[in-house]
């Protein structure tokens, strides 16, 4: 099978329990739940992203070892928070973005107000999902998994890379930085991946040390190739606004260096990346292959 069997296989799991999970029954705890956010909550977690992030959890754990606890569901809480992240993204005070995974972002399609509550609801339930017995047995397992997503999220990590990103469209940045908006804004929530899932199989401290190293490589690398995909896709391509850094100003590389150079890096990085898995046997193939594709997908 190759990655992208895998890949596929894990998706349909992952949609068909965000699919379950985000019900209006599920979601009227302690009371009713609005049918227009859950809708709005819906149309921003169930419509065609790639689950990356959830599969990072699973091949994770499957290079440590097994788990007693449900991956899928812990996969499932990093999505909610990536998902929420990309819905406050689009929003106009933010990237003002009216396109995202072919669809009309969720402030289009609703208002930004009930854009910003769905967005809140899926980081809320994200922490429901890891207090929840089902994603792991021991609870102090399910409270270092909070921990981890906390730091994934909040103000020195997802949050904060945000903040940054924002704050450089009125500066231009040096490298440096440009790279620590990277490892913040979506870094963050990819190294927290990798370690939840480390986490939930029982990792070691050291091979929890070397597959955090290895996950903010692999971070960097999917916010480089990201920008680079906007410079050089379209946006039917892409499923979302193209040419849209240069057009709000971001402070990329490609602005400051181009884009030739940007790729020069991403190339280093994957090295880089791939470097820090020779430790490990043939069981990191999978995510040798997946920090691959990070750097070369075509979207
Ligand atoms: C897009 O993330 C935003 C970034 C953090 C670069 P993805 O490329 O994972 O988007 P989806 O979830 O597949 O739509
Ligand atoms: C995404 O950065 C980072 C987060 C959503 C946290 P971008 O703004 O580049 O993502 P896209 O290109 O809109 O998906
Ligand atoms: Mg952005
Ligand atoms: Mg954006
Ligand atoms: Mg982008």
């Amino acid at each position: 099978m190759t990655l992208f069997d895998h890949l596929k296989t894990h998706t349909k799991r992952v949609e068909a329990f965000l699919d379950a999970e985000l019900s209006t029954q599920n979601l009227s705890v302690p009371l009713g739940a609005p049918d227009r956010l859950v809708n709005a909550v819906r149309h921003g977690a169930l419509n065609g992203g790639k689950r990356l992030r959830p599969f990072l959890v699973q091949l994770a754990a499957d290079l440590v070892g097994e788990t007693e606890g449900d991956l899928v569901c812990v996969g499932a809480a990093v999505e909610y928070v990536h998902c929420y992240s990309l819905v406050h993204d689009d929003l106009p005070d933010m990237d003002d973005d009216d396109l995202r995974r072919g669809q009309p972002t969720v402030h289009v399609a609703y208002d930004p107000a009930t854009a910003i509550l769905a967005g809140d609801s899926l980081l809320t339930h994200a922490f429901g999902l890891l207090a929840d017995e089902r994603a792991h047995p021991d609870a102090k397992v399910r409270t270092q998994l909070i921990t981890e997503l906390v730091n994934g999220a909040g103000v020195g990590g997802m949050a904060g890379g945000q903040m940054r990103d924002l704050e450089g469209e009125r500066q231009g940045y040096d490298p440096d930085t440009i790279s620590l908006i990277h490892a913040m804004k979506t870094g963050a929530l990819i190294r927290a991946s990798a370690r939840m899932g480390a986490i939930m199989a029982n990792a070691s401290d050291d091979q929890l040390a070397k597959l955090t190293k290895f996950a903010e490589a692999a971070g960097r690398i999917y916010q480089l190739s990201d920008d680079i995909l906007d410079a050089t896709k379209s946006s039917e391509e892409l499923g979302k606004t193209a040419g849209k850094d240069a057009a709000q100003g971001k402070s990329t590389l490609i602005a400051s260096h181009g884009l030739d150079h940007a790729k020069q890096v991403l190339g280093t990085e994957l090295q880089t990346a791939l470097g820090l898995l020779e430790e490990f046997d043939a069981r990191a193939d999978l995510m040798r292959d997946l920090v691959t594709h990070f750097a070369q997908r075509e979207a």
